[in-house]
């Protein structure tokens, strides 16, 4: 029988990707979303949807009783900024909503649970590319809210409640290339939508923090993940959870190689053929100069590398989706 996987925020932008690749492994989509940070448009009219909150335990255990064999997690609040300026927002949603949320699927003996983490559990590194040994300490609430919930999976699963895994994503960034996914993220203070709100005139100038870093021409160097290669990740994954042997586990998605900002503004103007402003401003306090993870866990563990994270490949799959998208508004 066809496996039934929910996706709780899976009409987001990442959720939106790993619910088509989760279809082409021959599983069925069960998408729950409130839309608070999407709209309709990032998912397929054929996807079975429930609308409304995670935190709406009535619609939490109806959504949980429906045939479910794994959870996918993928709506925790994200922005870092915000984060420090409304931690009881971030406690709220993203650690007492996923304790609800992991407790429900106990009771409804759901086995499997593959969480979306984040490289921010790291904070400043000591050493790199990170990996997993890397001393787990945030320098912000969203990754504190990360890294609570990993413990709390790390208890739950020593007392053999569930299996899960957690994904510690790097910069997820680009679109799928047949442009099935068309949400574009909202209110993000991620680097590629500024970047491209500033491509198509919605802001008008791109503002880099700071150009005094001790990287090789002074902006900060990140790990750059394509978003279908985290896609597939889930997949394989999960795949590799469900094997009666495999234990849980917690590995890094990402590229392995970090990229500046000032390298991705010029690509990106070659591409685009087009010039925009650019101001440069202070750094931003708890930016380090420089990430980039090692994926060689995922690669040993289920054989997962990224195929589609090269920048020219980031930069034209999100300059289609967002030409498409503003063209249709
Ligand atoms: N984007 C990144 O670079 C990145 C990096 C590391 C980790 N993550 C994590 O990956 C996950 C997905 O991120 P994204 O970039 O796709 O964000 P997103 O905001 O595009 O997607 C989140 C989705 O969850 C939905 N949602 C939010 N609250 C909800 C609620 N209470 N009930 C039901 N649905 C709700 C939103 O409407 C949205 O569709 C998040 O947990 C985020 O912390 C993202």
């Amino acid at each position: 029988m066809t496996k039934r996987i929910l996706l709780v925020g899976g009409a987001g932008y990442i959720g939106s990707h790993v619910a088509l690749a989760i279809k082409e492994a021959g599983w069925q989509p069960v998408i729950m979303d409130d839309f608070s940070t999407s709209d309709r448009l990032a998912s397929t009219q054929e996807d079975e949807f429930i609308e409304g909150s995670f935190l709406d335990l009535a619609l939490l255990q109806s959504t949980l009783k429906k045939d479910i064999s794994a959870v996918i997690h993928l709506a925790d609040l994200k922005s870092v900024p915000r984060s420090m300026s409304y931690p009881q927002e971030y406690a709220q949603a993203n650690i007492c909503g996923t304790i609800q949320l992991l407790n429900q699927i106990l009771a409804h003996n759901i086995k499997y649970f593959i969480f979306s983490s984040s490289a921010t559990v790291y904070g400043n590194p000591q050493y790199l590319p990170l990996d997993e040994q890397h001393p787990t300490e945030p320098i912000n609430f969203y990754g504190f809210s990360k890294l609570k919930i990993e413990e709390l999976l790390g208890w739950y699963s020593e007392l053999n409640k569930i299996k899960y895994t957690s994904l510690r994503y790097f910069n997820v960034v680009g679109y799928d290339k047949a442009m099935r996914c068309l949400g574009v993220e909202k209110n993000s203070s991620n680097i590629f939508p500024l970047l491209m709100e500033t491509i198509f005139n919605i802001r008008h100038k791109f503002l880099v923090y700071g150009d005094n870093y001790n990287t090789k021409d002074g902006s900060c160097l990140r790990d750059y993940i394509h978003v279908s290669d985290i896609a597939n990740a889930h997949v394989l994954a999960l795949s590799h959870l469900m094997k009666p042997a495999s234990q849980s586990f917690i590995c890094n998605l990402g590229s392995g190689y970090s990229i500046s900002v000032f390298e991705i503004l010029a690509e990106l103007k070659k591409i685009a053929k087009t010039n925009f402003k650019v101001e440069i401003v202070k750094a931003r306090m708890g930016d380090p100069a420089h990430l980039c993870a090692s994926y060689q866990k995922a690669n040993n563990l289920f054989g997962w590398k990224p195929k589609n994270s090269d920048l020219p490949n980031i930069i034209r799959t999100s300059l289609n989706v967002y030409q498409k998208y503003y063209q249709s508004k």
